[in-house]
């Protein structure tokens, strides 16, 4: 078994890395403390290709495989949360949806724009009675015969309004359960398609959340995703990744605590000594670093998994599991380890501490990732 990464993985890492440090860092604090989006970051992000890293070249992206992006999203997470969640969504749910099971039509108009960042997306799943029971969604879209009539409201949609392509999972015929529920291409601007106001979040403050309105949008129907009653899976299968995108955020949100950790137990001096030279600090930091290792194995396990076209649900679920609960262990500490200093703005650890919260929530809480994980190991 070879644990090394390629020079191209190397490659891709440092760039990340790099661009994290000189165009991330700078404003992090205050785009959390005013919740603004990182627009003119994020069209950065765009032009070097992290929003469409995994799509093929042909449709505008960078043609990279998962373990990049894991490597990526970690190091873009180390340092702005944010600015990765907008990064996750865009690559793992919306392009991934699009170019897995979109029409050659789709792919051609919303694809390539959105592989190469000059769109952004969002997909919406939840609603204010449909988070964790994914097939109860309330939002329905009527068949019209040239299009679909869409009426609801969707919750907590990421990007929701600096999004211009809308991935809306809808029931189209509630007597048939989850095979009665389709997956839409609806576009901003849409007659009847309102965006709500914007949540004020813990953490994740720089990406915007919102709620969605629909009420009578006719969405055409060359833009349903998938067979009729597909919608369901559509999704299920979309987040699967997702999950090991969010992984690789928990991942790098702890790392990035961890090492200021690290460096602060290093410069900070009690008793007479450097704090990291005390058993209780040194005994936490490996601990945390034993934690954070274990993380990347899990979600490389997943990466590896999906570019060797393995079945990645349990791979994801447990990475996604796993990788969310370390990074509110290891931020905790990492705030702990700073004392009074942790506790304010400037020191950055708040800040991870409370990103780190949503990674147990999103794209499916700790809880459902368990009910995925048992329903696999029992079956
Ligand atoms: N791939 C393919 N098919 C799948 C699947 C998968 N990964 N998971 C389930 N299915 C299929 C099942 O096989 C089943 O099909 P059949 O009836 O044909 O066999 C069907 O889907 C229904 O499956 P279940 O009976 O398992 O469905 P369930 O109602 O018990 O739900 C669940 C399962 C895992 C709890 C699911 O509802 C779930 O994942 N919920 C969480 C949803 C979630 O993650 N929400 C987050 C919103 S998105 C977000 O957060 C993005 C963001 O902004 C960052």
């Amino acid at each position: 078994m070879d644990f090394s990464l390629t020079e191209e993985h190397i490659m891709i890492r440092d760039a990340a890395r790099d661009f994290a440090q000189t165009e991330l860092l700078p404003g992090v604090i205050e785009r959390d403390e005013k919740q603004q989006f990182p627009a003119e970051q994020i069209k950065k992000m765009g032009e070097l290709g992290f929003l469409g890293m995994m799509v093929d070249p042909k449709y505008g992206g960078g043609g990279m495989d998962a373990i990049s992006y894991v490597l990526a999203m970690e190091e873009i997470s180390k340092i702005d949360a944010s600015a990765s969640v907008v990064m996750s969504v865009n690559n793992s749910l919306v392009c991934w949806g699009i170019e897995t099971f979109g029409t050659e039509v789709q792919k051609q108009k919303y694809l390539v724009p959105l592989a190469k960042g000059e769109m952004i997306g969002a997909f919406c799943l939840s609603e204010p009675e449909a988070g964790s029971d994914a097939t109860s969604q309330c939002t329905t879209a009527i068949d019209k015969g040239d299009y679909y009539l869409l009426n609801g409201t969707k919750n907590w949609i990421t990007n929701g309004s600096n999004a211009s392509v809308y991935l809306v999972i809808a029931q189209t015929d509630v007597e048939k359960g989850h095979k009665g529920i389709n997956a839409f291409i609806v576009e901003k601007g849409m007659e009847g398609f309102v965006v709500g106001p914007k949540e004020n979040k813990m953490g994740i403050r720089g990406s915007d959340t919102h709620s969605l309105m629909f009420t009578d949008v006719k969405v055409p129907k060359e833009n349903r995703i998938g067979e009729d009653g597909f919608g369901f899976k559509f999704a299920m299968k979309t987040l699967a990744g997702g999950r090991i995108g969010i992984a690789s955020q928990a991942l790098g949100i702890a790392s990035g605590a961890y090492e200021l950790a690290l460096q602060y137990s290093k410069e900070r001096k009690a008793f007479g000594k450097e704090i990291s030279r005390h058993q209780a600090i040194a005994f936490k930091l490996a601990d945390m670093a034993t934690e954070i290792e274990c993380a990347r194995h899990l979600c490389m396990k997943a990466a590896w998994d999906k570019d060797n076209h393995n079945n990645y649900d349990l791979s994801g679920a447990m990475a996604k599991l796993y990788a969310a609960e370390m990074a509110m262990r290891v931020t905790t500490e990492a705030v702990q380890i700073h004392g009074g200093y942790g506790f304010v703005k400037e020191y950055h650890v708040e800040r991870l501490m409370r990103d780190a919260k949503i990674t147990q929530i999103y794209e499916g809480t700790s809880e459902i990732q368990k009910i995925v994980i048992s329903r696999s190991v029992l079956r």
